[in-house]
């Protein structure tokens, strides 16, 4: 019996011109929960589907449970336990939870009739092995995200499998769900099942895995046990740059005073003051219903505070619209990109112009399309937006450059103070560090940079100072001097 479930070696995959897999190796031992991470764009969806059969290799093998296959069908895959949890979930949405559920074990059963019963009994037996609780008879359209996620668990389970792949789970979960997919995850451990777990985030790699492979480009850079990682080795495997978040604040200097706040409250938040400076870089923090995201939109006239003053460059001002607070230099980058932010079908230069096309108008109606084009094309090139041309439409942008679109956008209206909520969730290490080195350039160049954030790493690397806020309140701040992650985690 070998000790590994799987072996992959010397895989090769190209996709027309794309060398999407350049002779990649990855080992799992049975029992173990193993990360595959790397950047977007790296081959881990590829790889995945190789061992599962979806793709065939144009060389290499791939070896389970010591049997080997040269090019291994998707049969033969199920046949050896391989069940691949996909980012979509490939479940029926338009059938019940039970019918999910029953519906291979039914149709493998090969019997003319099954009776409701039997459905009811398979489906159960299913949620039951990971101890789900969910409403067998409910539409699965109905469902949330993550209890769709748990039915393909189940599904996998009854499929009796040995190894399942999960296709970076936690994109779309809250908090809450993922910490609920983690214990799932250390029971099916202890049940004997052996996980490939995809991700890029490096906190969900220390919490969940034993050993780790990454990819970078399509070839792999990096096993080992996750015990011998550190956050900087991670960066420099995932990227292939070595990162220095010391030195983003040098020469950090502030000026006068930008924006001051006083005494302000809103619908949220109570009792606020500070004072931005230019050349600043101001952290605020506290968790989620701490006042954070009500004060940013106050500050952008989409919360009408009932009490206080907000002064603009030495004058009081009242900011009543978003419009109001674009005219006095204020811009807001939303929480949620995806949502809030961009239109994905349209082109990267589109989105990017938007809060200009007023600008760029002229009397007439007539739009400066020349003018609109350059611009774009210069953000593009200016923040490093990796793309081969700006008439691309967004969502053909990986998560972190998407964000850049954002950040161009709001650039492009020059502010002079810059308000983000969340600027780096589900962004890759390598835009993060990005983002972070802009940021402090923008803050260099005079601007007040303010970030609304609960990444503790996030909030030392780049701010000069973070105020944290709990039940609406401010109840701490903590100056440059004094600012770490074990001090900063304390108070959050
Ligand atoms: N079906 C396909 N046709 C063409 N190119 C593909 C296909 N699938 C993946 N690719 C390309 O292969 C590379 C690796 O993709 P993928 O495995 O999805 O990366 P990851 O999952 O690490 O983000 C990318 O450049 C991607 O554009
Ligand atoms: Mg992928």
């Amino acid at each position: 019996m070998s000790e590994n479930i799987l072996s992959v070696k010397g895989v090769h995959k190209s996709f027309g011109g794309v060398h999407a897999l350049k002779g990649v190796d990855l080992t799992i031992k049975k029992g173990e929960v193993h990360c595959l991470a790397g950047e977007n764009g790296c081959g881990k969806s590829t790889i995945i589907k190789v061992i599962s059969g979806v793709h065939k290799p144009d060389s290499g093998e791939v070896e389970l449970n010591g049997k080997k296959y040269t090019s291994i069908t998707p049969s033969e895959a199920i046949e050896a336990g391989v069940q691949i949890i996909y980012q979509d979930f490939s479940v029926f949405p338009n059938l019940t939870v039970m019918e999910n559920l029953a519906i291979n074990k039914a149709l493998a059963s090969k019997k003319k009739f099954i009776n409701k019963k039997e459905f009811r009994r398979i489906a159960e037996e299913a949620v039951n092995k990971i101890n789900f609780k969910v409403d067998l008879d409910a539409l699965v359209e109905d469902l949330p995200v993550a209890d769709k996620q748990l039915i393909a668990i189940s599904r996998a389970l009854l499929a009796d499998a040995k190894l399942i792949i999960m296709d970076e789970p936690t994109t779309t979960l809250t908090k809450t769900e993922v910490k609920r997919l983690f214990e799932i995850i250390e029971d099916l451990k202890e049940q004997g099942v052996t996980i490939l777990f995809v991700s890029h985030k490096l906190d969900e790699v220390y919490e969940i895995c034993d050993s780790i492979t990454i990819f970078r480009n399509g070839e792999n850079v990096l096993s080992c046990q996750v015990s011998e990682m550190d956050d900087e080795k991670f960066a420099y495997y995932m990227t292939g740059r070595k990162f220095d978040s010391q030195n983003i604040k040098q020469n950090a200097k502030a000026g006068d005073s930008i924006l001051e706040v006083k005494n302000l409250s809103a619908p949220g938040f109570d009792n606020v003051n500070f004072n931005l400076r230019k050349g600043e870089v101001l952290g605020i923090s506290g968790q989620l219903g701490s006042g954070r995201t009500e004060l940013s939109l106050a500050l952008f006239g989409l919360l009408k505070p009932y009490e206080g003053s907000i002064v603009v460059d030495g004058k009081e001002v009242n900011i009543t619209s978003p419009a109001k607070a674009q005219e006095l230099g204020i811009a807001l980058v939303p929480e949620d990109r995806l949502t809030e932010g961009l239109f994905l079908s349209q082109s990267i230069k589109r989105n990017i112009n938007v809060t200009k096309l007023d600008e760029l108008s002229s009397k007439l109606g007539v739009m400066n399309i020349t003018a609109l084009t350059d611009e774009s094309k210069g953000w593009v090139k200016n923040i490093g937006v990796k793309t081969k041309d700006h008439e691309y439409p967004v969502q053909t942008l990986s998560g972190g450059n998407q964000q850049k679109v954002v950040l161009a956008r709001w650039l492009a209206t020059n502010p002079n103070v810059l308000i983000l909520n969340a600027p780096t969730v589900g962004v890759d290490i390598g835009a993060k560090h990005d983002i972070h080195t802009l940021l402090r350039n923008l803050a260099n160049e005079g601007r007040g940079i303010i970030v609304v954030s609960d990444d503790v790493k996030e909030l030392v690397d780049v701010c000069d100072r973070v105020m944290v806020m709990q039940q609406g309140k401010i109840i701490n701040e903590i100056a440059s001097g004094d600012l770490n992650a074990d001090m900063l985690s304390q108070y959050i």
